[in-house]
């Protein structure tokens, strides 16, 4: 038997960043900078590099920057044309090709009642196909095969819905949906039951499942429910659970290098971490970095 390929992706990109708040005031948290690229182009480029033709953004107020992003910019290449700057269009240009290289949609979350829900939001563009979902949060860069490309692979074998799942430290399972699992084979762990943020004492084990999913269509029949859970919000890992039985479930130890980007810690080490993998800044940085070890500043 052949599945048909994962084509779509979906991309929830309508939370508010209180976390990072004030500088996602008035820009949206995907459009924080990773060095000089926005943290959601990350997502984007390994969507493609996975195969995904079709992007559903999930959208809310205020994320323009977004839209205009992957659109092209006619102002600023005859800008930087005039101006003797022609050296810089390519860089205008790698945007550009990604988004010629896929469809992109954009539906509207209006109100913010989880991740659920804001995947529930894209099911008619989704049309009944497996699709994935990437959160752009989470940032994992990959040598070989992408990531995304590892769960889509492991659902062609088993026909299953995909988790991407890694071994975190006991005293962060509570930030994470958990897995429970019976048995594993080659990496690919069959999941018996999943839970949103579960206390550390509470929690069936320690891989927790990260930002990359690969969906069969009974998790929309399960969202369609509506059913709130932790934090009084629409939970995508609810619905997940709720298939379990009905239709198989599977977390992938996925390969590569995953960065959590959706905290300030997370979001400087991440940087600091891809500068210093960037010829040209890796020179400046690591200098900088000893000096400020030896000054050692007091915080303000
Ligand atoms: C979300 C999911 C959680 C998952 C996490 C991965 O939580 O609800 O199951 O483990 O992403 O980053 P959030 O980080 O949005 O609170």
């Amino acid at each position: 038997m052949t599945l048909p390929s994962v084509r779509k992706a979906i991309f929830p990109a309508a939370g508010l960043g209180t976390r990072f708040l004030p500088v996602t005031k008035a820009q949206p948290k995907e459009m924080l900078p990773l060095v000089d690229k926005p943290t959601i182009q990350y997502g984007v480029e390994e969507a493609i590099a996975s195969g995904i033709e079709q992007v559903i953004m999930v959208t809310g107020g205020g994320k323009r920057a977004i839209v205009d992003h992957f659109d092209r910019s006619l102002e600023l290449e005859h800008y930087l044309e005039e101006r003797g700057r022609g050296d810089l269009l390519h860089i205008l240009g790698e945007v550009d090709d990604l988004s010629n290289r896929l469809l992109i949609t954009y539906v509207q979350q209006k109100e913010p009642r989880g991740l659920g829900h804001a995947v529930w939001t894209a099911r008619l563009l989704v049309e009944g196909e497996p699709c994935a979902v990437l959160l752009a949060d989470d940032v994992i860069l990959s040598a070989a095969r992408p990531a995304l490309k590892q769960l889509i692979d492991a659902h062609g074998k088993t026909g299953a819905t995909v988790l991407a799942v890694r071994r975190v430290p006991r005293s962060e399972v509570s930030r994470y949906g958990i897995i429970a699992t019976r048995g594993s084979k080659g990496g690919i762990h069959e999941v018996t039951d999943i839970v949103e943020k579960p206390p550390a004492d509470d929690a069936p084990s320690d891989l927790a499942a990260l930002g990359r999913y690969v969906l069969l269509p009974g998790v929309f029949d399960e969202l369609d429910r509506g059913e709130p859970g932790a934090g009084n919000e629409i939970q995508l890992v609810d619905a997940i659970k709720r298939t379990i039985g009905r239709q198989p479930v599977v977390g992938v130890e996925f390969e590569g290098d995953y960065y959590d980007t959706g905290t300030v810690p997370g979001y400087l080490r991440a940087n600091l971490m891809l500068a210093m993998k960037r010829e040209g800044l890796r020179e400046d940085l690591i200098p900088l970095l000893r000096e400020l070890l030896e000054a050692s500043p007091e915080p303000r």
